[in-house]
């Protein structure tokens, strides 16, 4: 069984493209909608969140686990395979394909991400491994308002407001480290114009299929925990996986 972990609704596009992959995999999501937005929060407060994230998968029965939240990669360290006994190639998470994916690439990359994401430098680092200076945009107040499902227009000012000092061409790329983010594509596309999107989704499943198949060929099962119920959530789900049949359990 995979277990899927994310603060909210935003993993659930890692899922999709999970399900297009692998699409026999038994799959739990843990959703932690008590504790979202996590992207604001402390670096010690996402460690904390994380473990707890975790122990709940393996608890209902994960025995790989694809991390669907770029602001917990920060607290991937290498002890957490140690204290909860996940080898290495067990876990995915969602900074390592992303910048593999761009190895060679010549374009000029934006990246933009909840503050934890981008305080942390993983992603600046992890580029500059592979000789590539990226520039990056904070969007403070993004991933909450997608999470609490809020209108249009309102996440539309949000992206606006963050871009407002940041002039993308369009032979740019703008990678979206935020697994909330491709949920509000539309918005990019109406604030930002014609600049190509990059939603890492793809990557980190095709990663998954690399890693993870046929080990986890199942009756694919679907299962969702949140940890506060949501309509946000519920209705999300729904759209997403339609035709689907899943189970979906708030924890109390
Ligand atoms: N979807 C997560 C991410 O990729 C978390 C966003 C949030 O809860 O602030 O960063």
């Amino acid at each position: 069984m995979i277990g899927v972990f994310d603060s909210g609704v935003g993993g659930l596009t890692v899922l999709r493209a999970l399900r297009e992959r692998l699409p026999s995999a038994d799959i739990v999501y843990f959703g932690d909608t008590k504790n979202a937005p996590y992207g604001t929060r402390s670096r010690e407060e996402l460690t904390e969140l994380t473990i707890a994230g975790f122990k709940l998968l393996q608890e209902h029965g994960a025995e790989r686990i694809v991390s669907a939240c770029n602001s917990v990669s920060a607290s991937l360290a290498v002890s957490l395979f140690d204290a909860l006994s996940i080898a290495p190639q067990a876990l995915i998470e969602m900074v390592g394909p992303t910048v593999a994916y761009f190895k060679g690439s010549t374009a000029r990359l934006v990246l933009c991400a909840t503050p934890a994401t981008i305080s942390s430098e993983i992603y600046q680092n992890a580029f500059r491994m592979i000789g590539k200076d990226i520039e990056c945009v904070a969007i403070k107040e993004l991933a909450g308002a997608i999470e609490r499902g809020a209108e249009e227009q309102e996440i539309e000012r949000i992206i606006r407001e963050a871009f407002v000092q940041v002039s993308l061409k369009k032979d740019d790329i703008l990678i979206l480290a935020c697994t909330h983010y491709p949920l509000a594509l539309a918005a990019f596309q109406k604030v930002l114009g014609d600049v190509p999107l990059f939603d890492p989704a793809s990557v980190v499943a095709d990663r998954a299929r690399r890693q993870f198949w046929p080990q986890e060929a199942g009756d694919s099962t679907l299962r969702f925990l949140i940890s506060k119920d949501s309509e946000t959530f519920r209705a999300l789900a729904k759209q997403l996986f339609a035709g689907e049949k899943y189970s979906l359990e708030v924890l109390t």
